[in-house]
């Protein structure tokens, strides 16, 4: 896909597809290039729109031929529901569903012109939202199939007035590296677990290093035990796959400033271990490494906007399988803070490779640090599909994520990591459980991974509810990779954005 920000001249300009938006009233109300196209056409247009046919509800759409008096042969009208709640998302929705319509019709190029009512100072953002749409709309999964599904619409370009270019064109270049690294989380999460192993994820790290300026390092088991993760490698042990440690550094930043680290559980495939899971949706499972994924997506997005901050990724990845060397209830690792953990349900095993990769961190001498896992059962009880779980140890840091997440679209709500529930992983016979009973797990799973975050400011994103739709469209939803990129571009001071 090729996209592109412009100034042309919406009549005289012959496109193989001008894209119109309509603000829902009665009757339907044109946007900027609409109403220069009505009056071109001595108002076919709204001739059309008086009919009432298309009521201009978000999305909705309508595909016109050789209006009379322009040069385009194809005009589509896309609704974007009143003028009063014209938002980012709508607008996100709107381009989305434009393009799912110019890709079905298989035309190939078109002229998107849904930037006309949107404020000077918001171009960046809508732009973005724009571009962002399309790409949702234009993610293929076929990796594993043997008929490929084309996409036939591959060069996009934002229609807007000369004082609007510079920033259209921020929001093209960003909105192109945040597709391009949704495109991967997701193309990584949804690969079977057959595939995507510990070592693959490892193998796709260096490879990223091929193309991208981030230098990669893998950790292997052996690398691993002289580091004493002893809570990481009692996972693995139960699974005929090497475990891996990936670290990504991406040096966008001053030589010397301290870098956010973003940790992602990479659990390739979570059977549960020997507290084997229920059979139903175990499939399901190997989208336990959305987290790591995710690292994967921000690191390529941020690389692409070449933002200016130093970002780095780590990705603790093994699976949890049940074997005769597998964690047994009641064993007790030592992780490599020195804390000694009980297992009391091998199920829980996220935590147990996240808290070594977070002591891990410890030696980037990290600004912050974030960890995207996909956790807890509970997280998806507690807040559904709608938003991320947030749990922080520094109340700044949550509240910019928090904010990060409403103004991408792609949300989180903050959960408590108070004292009171880190007690209910109280172990008789070591210094932690790996389980804190039937109450708050969401919670308490964060509270266990707190006690490693001590040397840093830290919050955790639970992303077991928000990471993949089940049902008829399963498949990896790429979050939080937008959270975490508006995040970082804020943190970047990137001048566009607001
Ligand atoms: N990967 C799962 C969490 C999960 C479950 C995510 C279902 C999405 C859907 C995690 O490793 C796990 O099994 N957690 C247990 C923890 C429990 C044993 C305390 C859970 O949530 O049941
Ligand atoms: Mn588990
Ligand atoms: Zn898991």
């Amino acid at each position: 896909m090729e996209f592109s920000a412009k100034t042309i001249d919406v009549v005289k300009r012959a496109s193989p597809c001008l894209v119109l938006g309509v603000h829902k009233a009665d009757p339907p109300v044109l946007a900027r290039s609409g109403q220069r196209i009505d009056q071109a056409s001595q108002n076919e247009l709204s001739r059309l729109l008086s009919l009432g046919d298309f009521d201009a509800t978000v999305g909705s759409t309508q595909m016109l031929y050789r209006l009379s008096g322009i040069k385009s042969q194809r005009v589509l009208l896309v609704g974007l529901g009143t003028p009063d709640d014209f938002t980012p998302s709508v607008v996100r929705r709107a381009a989305k569903s434009a393009a799912m319509t110019l890709n079905r019709l298989s035309v190939e190029a078109a002229h998107f012109t849904l930037l006309d009512s949107c404020s000077a100072k918001r171009i960046y953002r809508f732009g973005r939202s724009v571009i962002e749409g399309i790409g949702e709309a234009l993610y293929r999964y076929d990796e594993t199939l043997s008929e490929k599904r084309p996409v036939r619409l591959n060069r996009v370009t934002l229609v807007v007035t000369r004082s609007q270019l510079d920033q259209a064109q921020a929001a093209v270049r960003h909105g192109q590296a945040l597709v391009n690294g949704i495109g991967l989380t997701k193309t990584l999460s949804n690969l079977p677990g057959n595939i995507c192993t510990p070592g693959y994820l490892a193998r796709e790290a260096q490879k990223l290093q091929q193309s991208h300026p981030i230098k990669t390092t893998v950790l292997d088991e052996a690398a691993m035990k002289r580091k004493k993760m002893g809570a990481l490698l009692s996972v693995s042990r139960g699974s005929r796959e090497p475990a891996k440690l990936i670290v990504m550094e991406y040096h966008g930043g001053n030589q010397g400033d301290p870098p956010v680290a973003l940790v992602g559980k990479g659990l390739t495939f979570d059977a549960g271990g020997i507290s084997i899971k229920p059979a139903a949706a175990m499939d399901e499972m190997k989208f336990d490494m959305c987290g790591g994924a995710s690292v994967f997506g921000v690191i390529r997005a941020i690389a692409e906007m070449e933002l200016r901050l130093n970002v780095v990724g780590i990705i603790p990845s093994s699976e949890n399988l049940p074997d005769g060397a597998a964690n047994k209830p009641g064993d007790i690792v030592t992780s490599m803070s020195g804390t000694t953990i009980e297992v009391l349900n091998t199920d829980a095993e996220g935590r147990l490779i996240l808290c070594d990769a977070l002591t891990y961190t410890e030696k980037f001498k990290p600004a912050c640090v974030i960890d995207i896992a996909t956790l807890t059962g509970a997280c998806v009880i507690a807040l559904g599909a709608h938003a991320s779980g947030l749990f922080s140890n520094c109340d700044a840091l949550a509240e910019e994520l928090f904010r990060a997440g409403e103004a991408s679209g792609d949300r989180a709500w903050k959960l408590p990591v108070w004292e009171s529930y880190t007690r209910q992983l109280k172990s008789n016979f070591a210094d932690l459980a790996n389980i804190g009973g039937k109450g708050a797990g969401a919670v308490t799973a964060a509270c266990f991974l707190k006690h490693f975050a001590r040397q840093f400011d830290w919050a955790h994103l639970d992303i077991a509810g928000t990471a993949w739709h089940s049902g008829s469209d399963k498949g990896a939803t790429g979050r939080p990779v937008s959270l975490l990129v508006e995040f970082l571009l804020g943190r970047s001071g990137e001048p566009l954005h607001d």
